[in-house]
């Protein structure tokens, strides 16, 4: 016995001596799969809070700098992070929102009460042609939510034709008048947004034959349309719009948002103890669960899979911050939600033959946000980095990565410490991994099969403390930084990836 045990320390030692890994990432860049749709790294900016007015758009003659009054700080920010989608302009507010409202000179513009989010007074400053503005002015695709609940086919209809038509019409005259001649190109429409819920209440069967009547009327050139798609694991939504209306679509989105504890009692942004990051971690990691059955609905009836699966809303959602308005949704940041970010962008790029879009909620003050603002102040949270770091996978073809790795445990309670995707482009292998061990590294060997590389570089998101965080006066505890943990060693990749990291590693 003694024989047996002294035999299995020396095996030990000679393993950590000889940098033997305990986890192993195989990369199969000889099997590449779908394309990254970069509209993966899609955002969703609702009228809601501060997220348009204050955090988007000031309007021209506020003292903050900007240009026809979109703030020049967050468009800088945004256009570096090469935000490829905007969702618009809900969310719970499109089943409200009469797009009318919104064009032609401001002062002639109604005031509405957004019923939803506060009941505060929307004054429409900004709507289609500053969104569709602000979309050039950044370099992204629009994508518009029509209004279903509250809206008709008439009025969906002429908004399309208002924006994409380049023809002669009453519409498209009217766009002449607001001093757009030529129409945008807007191929991303859905038809309402969470019917099941804000947009309506409606049941699947009864949403599934209004989506067919909206889909009928949404006509421009390259169109994609969209449905309104199921809440977390309501499979059934997917079963019975997948089999009444899979033909008239183009893509079905999902909604999840990760919530540490319960909807009525969520947990601070910032207040957390190593059980409340395990948890929301955990949570995070129902998305690789959701995604994958869904998508085995969506293969029954359409199996060479055409229709994406979009899901245009995810993020952490907490209470919001002490003495913020609680319809404004304004919740901190943290190291935690770079995590929750990283595990969910690898679990859509593992899918990227399937999923075609997702959207953050939400892209600047409400929920988890790139960027937060407060007057002339703007700070980049944990978040922003992890989107420029993985901004490398965007239109980039999916490489399946295989992980034997650890756990990461917590009482009785274990999660895979190590989450990751891999992508290739133009010759460089990127891989992302997230090491969900709040107090642990992560020894890794890599196999990549079917390139030789001999090139490592790569990149960090991390901090000291599990819910480390940047803000006003401290905008940099939470940074992206140079990673030289990864080498290699006579043809075999070896890293080492710190607890509470979010790291990219690229092979060349
Ligand atoms: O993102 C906030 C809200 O969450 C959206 O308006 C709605 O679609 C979802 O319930």
């Amino acid at each position: 016995m003694n024989h047996i045990l002294s035999l299995t320390i020396a095996l030990l030692v000679l393993f950590s001596l000889s940098g033997i890994s305990q986890n192993k990432i195989v990369i199969h860049a000889d099997q590449p799969g779908s394309k990254i749709d970069k509209a993966v790294y899609g955002h969703f900016a609702e009228h809601l809070g501060h997220c348009i007015y204050g955090g988007i758009f000031v309007g021209e003659n506020s003292p903050i700098p900007n240009t026809k009054g979109f703030r020049l700080d967050v468009v800088g920010a945004l256009k570096e992070l090469k935000v490829p989608l905007v969702r618009w302009p809900g969310g719970c507010f499109a089943d409200t929102y009469h797009w009318k409202d919104g064009i032609g000179p401001k002062a002639d513009r109604p005031s509405i009460i957004n019923v939803h989010w506060g009941g505060v007074t929307e004054d429409n400053s900004f709507g289609t042609h500053e969104f569709l503005d602000f979309c050039e002015l950044i370099g992204a695709d629009p994508y518009i939510c029509l209004n279903v609940g509250s809206g008709s086919v008439q009025e969906a209809a002429q908004w399309i034709e208002y924006v994409t038509s380049a023809n002669e019409s009453p519409m498209t005259k009217l766009r002449k008048q607001n001093g757009r001649e030529k129409p945008w190109n807007v191929k991303y429409w859905s038809a309402g947004n969470e019917t099941w819920g804000c947009g309506g209440n409606m049941r699947p069967e009864y949403y599934a034959d209004l989506y067919r009547q909206y889909a009928t009327f949404m006509r421009a050139p390259g169109i994609y349309k969209i449905a309104s798609g199921a809440n977390v694991e309501d499979y059934k939504w997917t079963d019975v719009l997948m089999r009444e209306a899979s033909r008239n679509m183009n893509g079905i989105s999902l909604h999840y948002y990760t919530v540490p504890r319960v909807w009525n009692k969520k947990g601070s942004a910032t207040q957390f103890n190593d059980s409340l990051w395990f948890v929301t971690l955990q949570k995070t990691l129902k998305m690789e669960e959701l995604v994958t059955k869904h998508s085995e609905i969506m293969d029954k009836y359409d199996p060479t899979k055409k229709v994406g699966l979009l899901v245009d809303e995810w993020g952490t959602w907490y209470d919001v911050e002490p003495g913020t308005n609680p319809g404004f949704l304004y919740q901190q940041n943290t190291l935690r939600d770079a995590l929750v970010a990283g595990i969910n962008l690898n679990i859509f790029n593992n899918h990227a033959d399937r999923v075609k879009m997702s959207n953050i909620a939400q892209m600047i003050n409400v929920l988890q946000s790139v960027i937060l603002t407060r007057d002339k102040e703007m700070v980049l949270t944990p978040t922003y980095y992890v989107f420029k770091m993985y901004n490398v996978h965007q239109d980039a073809t999916m490489l399946p990565v295989e992980i034997k790795c650890g756990k990461y445990t917590l009482g009785s309670q274990s999660v895979d410490a190590i989450n990751a995707s891999a992508s290739t482009k133009e010759g460089v292998i990127s891989i992302t991994l997230c090491n969900l061990d709040p107090s642990n590294s992560q020894n890794v060997s890599f196999e990549i099969q079917g390139k030789k590389v001999s090139n490592v570089s790569g990149k960090i998101v991390t901090a000291n403390k599990i819910n480390a965080f940047n803000d006003f006066g401290k905008k940099n505890e939470v940074n992206m930084t140079d990673f030289s943990n990864a080498k290699i060693i006579k043809g075999q990749v070896e890293a080492v990836i710190p607890a509470k990291s979010v790291v990219l590693i690229q092979l060349r």
